[in-house]
C-alpha cells in the first residue's frame, strides 16, 4: 500500500496552532488567500489534501516547506465557507502521512506523501483499560468546573484510543510543538503514556489550587471563597497559558511607569495604601482596584505629534471618500492652519449632514491622515450629565464618563476623538449633558476637565475633537459657537453609483470573504439598486443592499449552485433583494385635483411630500392633519385667504361658506414645519377649487405672504437633490433662490427645469395654466370674497 502511494502528489494546507489526529471531524481556519485557492481546487475535484501544522504561529505570507512539520494527515474536505477575515474549512481527517519533495503549484505547495501506520503495541485489553482510565480522570477533573458536561458528553461516546487523544489534546495546556511531538510518536503505547502523563499533571495542579482554597474557606465566607477560587483559576489559566501571565507587575510599579502628573500620582499612591490596608477579603477592594486600573491605564503624558503632511493627508482623504471636494478642502485648510500654528487641536470641526453621507467615516479618515489614534463616542439620546462626566465613586457600579472612557481606550493623549450625534443630546432632570460637553470642547477649560469618577483634573487639550450631527437646529447655541460647521449634502445618483462601485462594493466583498473572481455586480444593477431599492440622502441603505447580495452570493457560491464569477444584473435583483421598494413613477402619476408635490428639508436630507386636499359640505371650516407644525398651519390659512381674495371672482361656483376644506400632508417619517410649503399649499387649494389637476412631476417650494409674493426659503440644494432622486422634471423656486442653484451639482441642474417665480400669479400660471386678473382687479375681487353681510 505504501508503495502504491509513493508517486502521489497532493496539495498542502498549512494549519496554524492545531494538530489533527486521524479519524476526526475538524475545523481549520484558512487565510483569505489560501481559502480562495483551496476553494478553486475543490471545484476542480482536487480532494483530499494534506494538512500540515505550521511550526510557528503568526506565520505571515505563504509558508515555505521549512515552515511546516513533515508529518500530517490527509484531509477529506467537506466544505469551505467564508468566515471572519478568511475562510473556514471543515474536513474529516483520514490517515497519518509523511511528506517529501515539496513543489509549488498555483500559489500553493504540493508534496508527495506516504501513509504512516503507527505501531500498535497495545493489545485490545490494554487499550480498553487506557480508554477507561483517561475517561475517568477527565470526569473527575471536570467535577470542579461548571458547564463541563458539554465537553464530557462527546468524549464518553468515543471508543478508540486515537480518537480520544485527538479529542482531548486541543484542551491540554501544551504548546503546538509538544502536540506535534506526541503526534509523531510511532508507538501507540508511548503516545498513550504521554497523554496520561499530561493529564495527571493538569489534574494535580487543579487539585492543589482547590485544596488551598478550601483551607482558606474555613476562615472566610462562602462568597469570598468562590471569588478566590475564580481568581486562582484565573492564575492557573494564566500560568498554563505558557507564560503569558508571567511577570505580572504590581500597582506600585505601574503607577511609577504611568508618568502621571504629581496630583494624580499622589492620589493613586494613597488609594494603593488604602487597598493594601484593607486586604483582599474586603468587598470594597475591587472598587479601589477598578479606580487604580483606570488611573494607570489612562494616558497622562504627551507624545510628540509628527509633522502634518498636508499632501499625504489629502491623498488619504481622497482614497477613503469619493467626491465631497468642498468638505475635503475645508478639512485640509483646517489641518494647514493647525500645522502653521503648531496646534494639536485647532478649533472643533462639526460635520453636519444627512445620515450615511460619510461624517463618521471622515472623522476616521482624518485620524488616519494625521497618523493619530481614533476613538469615537456616540452622544445620541444621552440625557444624563453623568454619561459625559461620570458618576461619583460612592455610587454602586459607578463608571467614568464617555470622554474619560474614550481616552482610556485611545491609550494616547492626542487621539482624534469623534463625538457622534451632538444634535441628539437631550436635556432632562438629571442635568444638561450639553453644558458638560461645553467644558470638554472649550480650549480655555479643557486642560483640566473634571470627571466625577476620576476626581483628578484631566488634560484634554491635546485631543482633536470632531463632532457630527444631522442638523444644526437642535444643537444648543453655546455649543454651536465653539464649533466650526462644515456642511455635507446628499449624494446625487451618479455620485452614489461611483461610491458603490469603488468603495462600498469592494468593502462588502471583503467583509464576506469574496472577490471579483467570485462575484460581480453590473453597473446597470447598481443603478437599479440606487433607484428602486433605496431612497436616501446618503449611502447607508445602499451598503446594506450590497451586503445582502454578498451574503446571498456566498451562500450560492459555497453550495456550488452558481458558476463563478457570479454576475448579478438588474433583472436578477428581484430574486435576490425582493420586491422593489420605491417606484417613483407610480407615486407621481394619476393624482386627482387638489394634490401637489412639495419639497421639504429634514435633518435626514431633502424629501418630496404630497400635499392632499379635498372638500365636502360644511360650514367653511379648514381642517389640517398630518403632524404639521404651527408655521405650516399658518401657511395653510394664508393660502386659503389668498385664494378667497384672488380667485373668488373666477370661481363663483365654489361656495366657501358652505364647504369644509381638509388638507392633509402624509407625515412620512418626520414631522414637518416651516414656511417653505406655502406655494404648494396654495397651489393644492387652487387646484382643488378649480377642479384642475397639477402635474405631480412638477414640484415646488417657496414661502407666500398675504399679499401674494413668493419669498425665498432655505435648504434649496437638498430639496433639489431630493426632487431629482424622486424623478421630478420641473421645479418652481422663489426667484431670490436662483443664486443657490450654483451649489447644485451641474449634472442634476441639467436634468431639471427650474421656474423662478416672484408671486402667486406666476405660480398659478405655471402649475395650472391660468392667468389671474391683473392687480387692478384686486380690490374688486376682495369685495367679492367677503362674506355677505349678516
Ligand atoms: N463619499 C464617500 N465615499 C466612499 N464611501 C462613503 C462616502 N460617503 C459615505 N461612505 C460610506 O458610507 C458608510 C456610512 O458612512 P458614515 O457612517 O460615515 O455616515 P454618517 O454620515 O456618519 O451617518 P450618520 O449620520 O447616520 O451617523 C460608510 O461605510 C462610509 O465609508
Ligand atoms: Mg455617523
Amino acid at each position: 500500500m505504501i508503495e502504491e502511494n509513493k508517486q502521489d502528489r497532493l496539495y498542502v494546507i498549512p494549519m496554524e496552532g492545531v494538530v489533527v489526529f486521524p479519524n476526526m471531524e475538524t475545523k481549520i481556519k484558512l487565510s483569505k488567500h489560501t481559502g480562495q485557492i483551496v476553494y478553486k481546487l475543490l471545484k476542480m475535484g482536487k480532494n483530499p489534501v494534506i494538512g500540515l501544522t505550521l511550526k510557528h504561529e503568526d506565520q505571515v505570507g505563504s509558508p515555505e516547506p521549512g515552515d511546516l512539520y513533515q508529518t500530517g494527515v490527509l484531509l477529506d474536505v467537506i466544505t469551505v465557507q467564508p468566515a471572519d477575515n478568511g475562510f473556514l474549512l471543515r474536513a474529516k481527517s483520514l490517515d497519518k502521512v509523511g511528506v517529501s519533495n515539496f513543489e509549488e503549484e498555483r500559489g500553493m505547495l504540493t508534496a508527495q506523501y506516504e501513509v504512516i501506520e503507527d505501531k500498535v503495541d497495545l493489545d485490545e485489553e490494554n487499550q480498553i483499560e487506557m480508554v477507561d482510565f483517561i475517561k475517568d480522570t477527565v470526569l473527575e477533573m471536570s467535577k470542579n468546573f461548571q458547564g463541563a458536561e458539554q465537553f464530557i458528553k462527546p468524549l464518553l461516546d468515543l471508543t478508540s484510543i486515537m480518537e480520544i487523544m485527538g479529542y482531548i489534546l486541543p484542551y491540554l495546556p501544551v504548546s503546538t510543538s509538544e502536540k506535534q511531538e506526541l503526534f509523531e510518536m510511532a508507538s501507540l503505547r508511548d503516545q498513550c503514556l504521554r497523554v496520561i502523563d499530561l493529564l495527571m499533571k493538569q489534574k494535580e495542579s487543579i487539585h492543589f489550587q482547590i485544596e488551598m482554597a478550601k483551607k482558606f474557606s474555613e476562615r472566610s465566607n462562602k462568597n469570598y471563597r468562590e471569588s478566590l477560587l475564580r481568581e486562582q483559576l484565573r492564575v492557573i489559566q494564566e500560568e498554563l497559558n505558557e507564560g503569558k501571565g508571567k511577570g505580572k507587575i504590581g500597582y506600585r510599579e505601574k503607577i511609577e511607569k504611568a508618568n502621571m502628573p504629581e496630583e494624580a500620582k499622589e492620589a493613586a499612591l494613597s488609594e494603593l495604601e488604602k487597598l493594601e490596608a484593607m486586604g483582599k477579603q474586603n468587598p470594597e477592594s475591587h472598587i479601589v482596584r477598578n479606580y487604580l486600573d483606570l488611573l494607570v491605564a489612562l494616558p497622562w503624558s504627551t507624545e510628540e505629534a509628527g509633522e502634518i503632511d498636508i499632501q499625504e493627508a489629502r491623498q488619504i482623504l481622497d482614497h477613503n471618500h469619493y467626491g465631497l471636494e468642498d468638505v475635503k478642502d475645508r478639512i485640509i485648510q483646517h489641518l494647514a492652519v493647525m500645522k502653521l500654528k503648531k496646534e494639536k487641536q485647532g478649533s472643533i470641526l462639526l460635520l453636519v449632514g444627512p445620515p450615511g453621507t460619510g461624517k463618521t467615516s471622515l472623522g476616521q479618515a482624518i485620524a488616519e491622515s494625521l497618523g493619530r489614534k481614533y476613538v469615537r463616542a456616540s452622544l445620541g439620546g444621552i440625557r444624563d450629565e453623568a454619561e459625559i462626566r461620570g458618576h461619583r465613586r460612592t455610587y454602586i457600579g459607578a463608571l467614568p464618563g464617555r470622554i474619560i472612557q474614550g481616552m482610556k481606550k485611545a491609550g494616547v493623549k492626542n487621539p482624534v476623538f469623534v463625538l457622534d450625534e451632538v444634535d441628539k443630546l437631550a436635556v432632562s432632570f438629571s442635568g444638561d449633558p450639553a453644558s458638560a460637553l461645553l467644558e470638554v470642547l472649550d480650549p480655555e477649560q479643557n486642560n483640566s476637565f473634571s470627571d466625577h469618577y476620576l476626581e483628578i483634573p484631566y488634560d484634554l487639550s491635546d485631543v482633536m475633537f470632531i463632532a457630527t450631527a444631522n442638523s444644526l437646529n437642535t444643537i444648543p447655541g453655546p455649543l454651536l459657537d465653539r464649533m466650526e460647521a462644515i456642511q455635507i449634502s446628499s449624494y446625487t445618483n451618479y455620485e452614489k453609483a461611483i461610491i458603490a462601485k469603488n468603495h462600498l462594493l469592494p468593502k462588502a466583498l471583503e467583509e464576506h470573504g469574496l472577490n471579483l473572481d467570485l462575484l460581480q455586480i453590473s453597473d446597470e444593477a447598481l443603478k437599479v439598486i440606487i433607484d428602486r431599492y433605496t431612497r436616501e440622502a446618503g449611502v447607508r441603505a445602499l451598503k446594506k443592499q450590497l451586503d445582502k447580495i454578498a451574503r446571498v452570493a456566498s451562500e450560492k457560491i459555497v453550495s456550488g449552485k452558481v458558476e463563478t464569477p457570479w454576475e448579478v444584473s438588474g433583472k436578477m435583483l428581484g430574486d435576490i433583494l425582493g420586491k422593489e421598494v420605491f417606484r417613483h413613477d407610480d407615486a407621481l402619476s394619476g393624482q386627482p385635483p387638489g394634490v401637489v408635490t412639495g419639497l421639504a428639508w429634514t435633518p435626514v436630507g431633502g424629501d418630496i411630500l404630497f400635499i392632499e386636499s379635498t372638500f365636502m359640505q360644511g360650514k367653511g371650516a379648514l381642517t389640517l392633519t398630518g403632524q404639521l407644525g404651527d408655521v405650516m398651519k399658518e401657511s395653510a390659512r394664508i393660502s386659503l385667504s389668498l385664494i378667497r381674495s384672488r380667485l373668488a371672482h373666477a370661481i363663483r361656483k365654489f361656495d366657501f361658506i358652505k364647504s369644509d376644506i381638509h388638507i392633509h400632508v402624509p407625515s412620512g417619517a418626520t414631522p414637518k414645519d416651516g414656511p417653505s410649503a406655502g406655494i404648494a399649499l396654495f397651489t393644492a387649494l387652487a387646484s382643488l377649487i378649480l377642479g384642475k389637476t397639477v402635474n405631480t412631476k412638477l414640484a415646488m417650494t417657496g414661502e407666500i405672504t398675504l399679499r401674494g409674493s413668493v419669498l425665498p426659503v432655505g435648504g434649496i440644494k437638498e430639496k433639489i437633490l431630493a426632487a431629482h432622486r424622486a424623478g421630478i422634471s420641473r421645479v418652481i423656486i422663489p426667484k431670490e433662490n436662483v443664486k443657490d442653484l450654483e451649489d447644485v451639482p451641474k449634472k442634476v441642474r441639467e436634468e431639471l427645469l427650474f421656474i423662478p417665480v416672484e408671486n402667486v400669479e406666476e405660480v398659478l400660471k405655471e402649475a395650472l395654466e391660468i392667468d389671474l386678473p391683473k392687480p387692478e382687479f384686486r380690490e374688486a375681487s376682495l369685495e367679492a370674497a367677503l362674506p355677505p353681510a349678516q
